[in-house]
């Protein structure tokens, strides 16, 4: 083999490997510039959408019934109730026929009457929107925890856990009244 055989045959094969390692990153590079399916690794998403529908709410748990007072009324402890009044009610509310407001309207006859009714006093919206009468259920359902019965009630009072409390509270309530409601059967 003269030297000019063998220059050629290295050059050739010098082309082969340059033509080679070119087509190698051609493809390399379109198979890179191909767009994934999907994400090369899993985000969890959570699936909202329910396609127009309300999204299902998760279940929650009831409420606890709310202890009713009725049963305890009729033997209430009134001296207890008149000391609770005393205590827990009467920076903001007076109790006597004629009281005058206070930060909250006064109480005179409230239990049966309507409520958001004392004269002149500005009540909120929200028990002026709650409706009805002074119920002794209502009445219980507000005094164990107001801002629950009446969302956005003015009246800045935390409640009271206990059956016995809230009954003696009621049933002392009843009485500052010209004509007290009637005890419930
Ligand atoms: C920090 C002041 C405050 C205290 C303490 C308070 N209240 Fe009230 N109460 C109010 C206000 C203010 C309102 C009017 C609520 C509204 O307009 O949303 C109100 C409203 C009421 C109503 C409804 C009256 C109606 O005419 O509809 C009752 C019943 C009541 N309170 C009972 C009590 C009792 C019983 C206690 C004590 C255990 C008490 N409150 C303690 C401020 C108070």
């Amino acid at each position: 083999m003269s030297g000019v055989e063998v220059n050629k045959l290295i050059l050739a094969a010098l082309t082969t490997l340059l033509v080679v390692l070119l087509i190698g990153n051609v493809v390399n590079e379109l198979s890179h510039r191909e767009p994934l399916e999907r994400n090369a690794y899993a985000v969890a998403v959570p699936d909202t959408d329910t396609g127009g529908e309300p999204a299902p709410t998760a279940p929650v748990a009831a409420a606890p019934e709310l202890e009713s007072v009725t049963p305890l009324l009729a033997s209430a402890d009134l001296a207890a109730g008149e000391k609770v009044a005393r205590k827990r009610c009467s920076s903001c509310h007076t109790f006597n026929d004629g009281g005058s407001n206070k930060i909250g309207p006064n109480l005179w006859g409230v239990v049966g009457k309507q409520k958001a009714a004392a004269d002149g006093f500005r009540y909120s919206n929200a028990i002026r929107e709650k409706g009805g009468v002074w119920s002794y259920d209502d009445l219980n359902a507000f005094l164990a925890k107001p801002k629950n019965f009446i969302k956005g009630t003015l009246m800045n009072f935390p409640g009271f856990k206990s059956v016995e409390d809230r009954a003696a509270i009621i049933a002392y309530l009843r009485q500052q009244s010209d004509s007290p409601l009637p005890l419930p059967e």
